[in-house]
């Protein structure tokens, strides 16, 4: 039997739901996103879920699977009639026009969907009804009269209980009391077997706070669900009473089946369901994991194997949502900063599962540090030395030279985490397991100094081992993220000789160490990510800098009175996981160079015979700090970055001292920082301290303490 080779362009847009395709003999593996209300323009908090799903599914193709990822619009309901009659258009001319405009945004993003399912099409139609009609006929729909409290915007009714301060406990809009004739589902029927599915099995809701979560919910009792409504009309008919609609949840949840050709018997259903799972962000957790459960039940269907709930992104404390007027347009951040970056900073800012804040900020420190500093650096670097040291090919390795060859454990080790990561849905720790394996082949780079070796002709094979293997390193982390970014991993492999890309690449066969033929010529490109300059902070010395005027984050639709993260200011977002930050292999420390700007030291800008209050220098905290790891700042001849740790923490200053001292130079020592100056971001790199050193005309002198002390100790 032959394998099929899947690449990732071949499931871009690869039908809908028509019959069973090709390599049905491979396992399947279905993943949704929600459907979303295309009620106003879809934002960076969609995108995210969508992004992440997408990364699943490549990551699944990858692996061999027959991967498929459904996503699609919840296109009725009264919110949508509304927001349509607003514009003067009828519904469907509103929901069509709101469609365009999201495959539009998928397309942006490289969203490798195999489906979109509108809930206004007739197969989804269709189907709901049918649905709608069987748990009818077995007595799980009955007519009643519904009262509670109800939030439009939500399309949810509430308990009295469940209600915040009297207002929705979801968005904070105030609820009315309905009273309306309705059809009911049981929900009640089921809650024992719902109870029962949720202990023996473990992974159906994740993580695992969510599923406490909804354990604690189903024991409160369930209520029975009202699945019509008749005081509006855009939805879809019960098919035995037309004056109800069937009410937004029994009609959006269907939606993951219906895609599927759920009672059309052609095989297509029974291929993808059950699905492996649903993610939905953690508001919309107690619908698919109470719900929809039941409505399967009820039709005597398999439950989807997972419901993963995911955090929001927040700006400023708050949830980006359209309702709070904060949104942020990814197609003007893919604009601005490139699609990978963009995508790269949605899967590994923020713990999967976890809030986290967003902030352009951070955005631009993700790709400067991980993906230019780490993973372009060591590309560019490793294809230089290969044309400068092996005439331009892939040097033959050979384990005789007895140099313990580290990297290819590094390489295992980083495959497994990246593997149980993914299982586990820990997204970015699984980006996080492969920039892990770049630094340490920048590092390796630093141990090694292949420019030494090739000085001496006895150490030939070794140098050929460590390029051998620095190339394969990449090779390798090409693959592994080919999932999560779309553009750079095939570049990383042209360059190393692939002309296809990433054609054909599976996992876990691409993972085996050694794979890169030997002789095959390398090729240097364009730089694989240019630095992004976020925000030209004024130079204002050689060893720090203030906070920069603080500009609104790109892509801000109408922020409706919130204003931008201040940059300087935002929150911390999760910490930057920096690698050392390489200098050029080759570069010989730089030869002293007259600053650009004249140094300063505390008290340098100062007036002679100002006189510093005792209190006001007090507060000055001064402190010994072990430099780490420093590296220049590429495109400056003044600046090194400096990986410092105080006492019990670590952080990264920027320092203007490149002209006078190597990395090599400082990298180990101790100096004197100030430890509490404001945060600075510096040609896109933060500051979080300043350094001492004294200056003298062209001449300049790290301020050091005499003798040995412990890092941390306080200067005074
Ligand atoms: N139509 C329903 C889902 C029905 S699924 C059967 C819906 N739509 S939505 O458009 O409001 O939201 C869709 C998804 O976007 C949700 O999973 C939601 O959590 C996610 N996000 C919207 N804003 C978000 C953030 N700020 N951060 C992360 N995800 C967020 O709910």
């Amino acid at each position: 039997m032959t394998e099929e080779v899947v690449t990732i362009e071949d499931h871009r847009h690869a039908g809908s739901g028509g019959a069973a395709r090709a390599g049905t003999d491979r396992p399947s593996y279905y993943v949704t996103t929600p459907i979303y209300y295309p009620s106003g323009r879809l934002h960076i908090g969609h995108a995210y879920t969508t992004v992440a799903a997408d990364f699943v599914v490549r990551y699944k193709r990858l692996c061999g699977y027959d991967a498929r990822l459904l996503t699609g619009t919840d296109e009725h309901s009264q919110k949508i009639e509304r927001a349509a009659r607003k514009e003067g258009l009828g519904p469907q001319e509103f929901v069509d026009r709101a469609f365009e405009e999201i495959t539009r945004l998928w397309d942006v993003l490289d969203i490798s969907y195999d489906d979109f399912i509108r809930t206004t099409e007739p197969r989804h139609k269709r189907a709901v009804q049918e649905m709608f009609s069987i748990a009818f006929r077995q007595g799980d729909i009955y007519k009643g009269a519904y009262e509670g409290w109800y939030c439009t915007e939500c399309e949810s009714f509430f308990l009295e209980r469940q209600l915040a301060g009297g207002k929705c406990p979801d968005c904070g809009r105030p609820v009315e009391w309905l009273t309306e004739e309705a059809y009911f589902f049981r929900l009640s029927r089921y809650q024992d077997r719902l109870l029962r599915h949720i202990e023996e099995h473990p992974e159906f809701i994740q993580p695992v706070s969510r599923r406490n979560e909804m354990v604690s919910f189903i024991n409160s009792g369930l209520q029975d669900l009202c699945v019509t409504r008749s005081s509006f009309t855009w939805g879809i008919k019960v098919p035995f009473d037309p004056k109800h609609v069937i009410y937004v949840w029994f009609d959006a949840l269907s939606n993951y089946i219906t895609a599927i050709n759920y009672g059309r018997n052609d095989g297509f259903f029974e291929r993808y369901w059950p699905a492996d799972v649903h993610l939905v962000g953690k508001e919309i957790v107690r619908f698919h994991s109470i719900i929809w459960p039941i409505i399967l039940m009820s039709m005597g269907l398999p439950l989807p194997r997972q419901v993963f709930g995911h955090g929001w992104l927040v700006l400023e404390g708050e949830k980006i949502s359209k309702s709070k007027g904060n949104v942020i347009d990814p197609v003007i951040l893919v604009e601005k900063y490139g699609l990978d970056p963009v995508r790269y900073f949605l899967l590994r800012e923020l713990p999967f599962g976890a809030d986290g804040n967003y902030s352009e900020e951070a955005l631009v420190r993700r790709s400067n540090t991980e993906l230019a500093n780490d993973l372009g650096n060591l590309l560019s670097r490793t294809v230089a030395m290969v044309e400068r040291f092996t005439g331009g090919k892939v040097p033959v390795p050979d384990d005789t030279a007895g140099d313990g060859r580290p990297l290819r454990e590094a390489a295992a080790t980083a495959f497994r985490q990246y593997t149980e990561h993914f299982a586990a849905l820990e997204l970015a720790d699984a980006i996080g397991a492969v920039l892990g394996l770049v630094g340490r082949a920048n590092k390796y780079i630093e141990d090694k100094s292949p420019w030494d070796l090739a000085k001496d002709p006895s150490k030939e094979k070794e140098l050929g081992n460590v390029l051998y293997d620095l190339l394969e390193t990449l090779r390798l982390s090409a693959v592994l993220l080919s999932p999560a970014l779309t553009r750079a991993p095939g570049e990383i492999l042209r360059q190393l000789g692939f002309a296809d890309g990433l054609a054909g690449a599976k996992l876990p066969e691409a993972a085996t160490f050694g794979l890169l033929p030997p002789g095959r010529r390398v090729r240097r490109g364009a730089p694989l990510f240019p630095r992004i300059e976020f925000e030209e902070t004024p130079f204002e010395g050689p060893t720090g800098g203030g906070p920069a005027a603080g500009k609104g984050p790109a892509g801000q639709l109408s922020t409706g009175g919130c204003p931008g993260a201040r940059p300087e200011t935002a929150a911390p977002s999760t910490a930057p996981v920096a690698t050392a930050a390489p200098a050029a292999p080759e570069a010989p420390p730089a030869a002293p160079a007259a600053p650009e700007a004249p140094p300063a030291t505390p008290g340098a800008a100062q007036a002679p015979g100002d006189r510093l209050a005792f209190e006001d220098f007090q507060r000055v905290d001064l402190r010994v700090a072990r430099v780490l790891e420093a590296a220049r700042v590429p495109r400056t001849d003044k600046l090194l970055r400096l990986r410092i740790r105080i006492g019990g923490s670590e952080r990264w200053i920027v320092a203007g001292i490149a002209a006078h001292y190597s990395p090599e130079q400082v990298a180990g020592k101790d100096i004197v920082v100030v430890a509490n100056l404001e945060p600075a971001t510096i040609r896109g790199e933060r500051s979080e301290g300043m350094l001492l050193a004294a200056v003298h005309g062209d001449e300049m002198a790290l301020v050091v303490p005499e003798r040995d002390v412990p890092v941390g100790a306080k200067v005074r």
